[in-house]
């Protein structure tokens, strides 16, 4: 059997490069040692769009694309078909899972500088891929059925109509009808289950080849590839696999328990991850009292509502989202990340990150006066990180950076440690008990003391020559 196996692997490594790719991007992918929780939500976005797709597929067999039907589809999935309330859930929740790690992953690239050369090509592949995510949410909402289905997408795409000359008949164009109708609905399902996937895909792909042709950034900021030893690995690098397969495998383990707790008891999370008005069916003589968009959405559309005139309104949510694709470009700093940034940055990013929560949160508010005047102060911010970068990221004064991940100590240093392993060794220690008088020796070497000491000492050799 074994031999069978041997002849068959030998024959497919000369038809196909398989363990010449598993070397090259796994076993001898060298990524820097010192990541941290921060560095989980890139295979966890990977995990939860397999999740995606699988749950999705599932869910194709028995939904219907058509307007009289659609609704009632979800209700049987949820009610009849097998597990079908599970598959929903998880794609439910999955989309909002998905927009939680995304979201994190970007705001990890900001703490650490990961979009900054030689990385802007990753970054850029990112925002594409956040673009697309955004089409996809959008789209795949429309397919209930459901009245914040109808309606939300109504909104949006009347947006476009806002553009000058050509707005009327591109919104037109979108909906293929007057109004959302069955040709919306059919339009929205071709391309959330098979056009923009097949993107995301693609873009997913390419990110990954951007990022292992450079190399992953690290939480210092300094580049590994500068220090390597004879054979040309880097001194501050460990293989990606075993040692960040075993790490993502926690992470995903960690994930999943708090996706099973929302799809179990909160799957709905309050009308944030399916809307309340969502479990009626569309009707399109009813407009809901309150439109909001799903919780992802809201920050831009808070932007959007910022804005006294629609069509700059349009513009700014827009800009929003262009202002991201330049970020490698804004930041003028020398250092990348956060750990040796000035002040300035930091108060910065704090205020864009409060002003993005609360973006977000008001989003989901109706336009009171009160919340429009806060919106425009937030949505000021947001710009002002962006705009400002340039200059406040060149001006600030940075820490100086480290040679090498971490601090290193030289064998120098290290003596003492080992002298002292030395005198751990060769102790020998007259106690006396009060109590029975008896005196008891303590000799060493022992030969589990001697063992682990040389453990030790091995160790701390390796450490200083590394
Ligand atoms: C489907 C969505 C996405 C997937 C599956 C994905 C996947 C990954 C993976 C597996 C990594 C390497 C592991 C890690 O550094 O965490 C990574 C790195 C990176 N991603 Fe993404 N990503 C996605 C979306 C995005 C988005 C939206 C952005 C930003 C706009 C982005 C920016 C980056 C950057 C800058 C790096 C390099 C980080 C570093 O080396 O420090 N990614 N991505």
């Amino acid at each position: 059997m074994k031999q069978r196996i041997n002849s068959f692997s030998a024959w497919f490594s000369e038809r196909f490069p398989l363990s010449d790719l598993w070397n090259e991007h796994m076993a001898h992918y060298y990524a820097p040692k010192n990541f941290n929780i921060w560095y989980f939500f890139g295979s966890l976005a990977l995990f939860v769009l397999v999740n995606q797709l699988v749950t999705g597929i599932l869910l194709t067999m028995n939904y219907k694309p058509d307007a009289k039907l659609a609704f009632d589809s979800v209700e049987y999935i949820m009610r009849d078909v097998d597990w079908g309330w599970l598959v929903r859930y998880m794609h439910s929740t999955g989309a909002s899972a998905f927009f939680i790690i995304v979201y994190l992953h970007m705001f990890r690239g900001l703490l650490y500088g990961s979009f900054k050369q030689p990385r802007e090509l990753i970054w850029i592949f990112g925002m594409l891929i956040f673009v697309c995510l955004m089409a996809e949410a959008f789209m795949g909402y429309l397919l209930p059925w459901g009245q914040m289905s109808y309606w939300g997408a109504q909104v949006i795409i009347s947006l476009f109509s806002a553009i000058p000359v050509v707005g009327d008949e591109l919104s037109l164009w979108v909906r293929g009808d007057y109004v959302v109708s069955d040709a919306t609905l059919n339009r929205f399902f071709a391309f959330h289950v098979i056009a923009v996937p097949l993107v995301l895909l693609i873009l997913v792909f390419l990110h990954i080849v951007a990022l292992h042709e450079v190399g992953s950034n690290n939480p210092d900021g300094v580049d590994i590839h500068d220090h390597v030893n004879w054979q040309g690995r880097p001194l501050d690098g460990i293989p990606f696999h075993p040692y960040y397969t075993v790490k993502d495998i926690v992470g995903v383990g960690v994930f999943m328990f708090f996706f099973a707790m929302v799809i179990f008891y909160m799957p709905e999370m309050g009308g944030y991850f399916l809307e309340h008005a969502n479990f009626v069916p569309a009707d399109p003589l009813k407009t809901p009292e309150h439109i909001a968009p799903v919780w992802y959405f809201t920050p831009f559309y808070a932007i959007l509502r910022a804005v006294p005139d629609k069509f700059a309104g349009v513009i700014a949510m827009g800009g929003a989202i262009v202002v991201l694709f330049m970020l490698p470009w804004l930041d003028r700093s020398k250092v990348r990340s956060i750990r040796y940034r000035g002040g300035m940055f930091k108060k910065a990013l704090l205020l864009f990150v409060i002003s993005f929560l609360c973006l977000g949160y008001l989003g989901t508010q109706p336009a009171t006066p009160f919340a429009t005047t806060m919106a425009r102060v937030f949505t000021a911010i947001y710009f002002g990180f962006f705009l400002l970068m340039p200059l406040y990221t060149r001006w600030e004064k940075t820490k100086p950076l480290p040679d090498r991940l971490g601090h290193q100590p030289s064998i120098e240093e290290r003596l003492p440690g080992l002298l002292a392993l030395y005198d751990e060794v060769t102790l020998i220690q007259q106690k006396s008990d009060a109590v029975t008088g008896a005196v008891t020796v303590n000799r060493r070497p022992n030969p589990a003391g001697v063992k682990a000491v040389l453990f030790r000492f091995v160790k701390y050799l390796k450490e200083s020559l590394d």
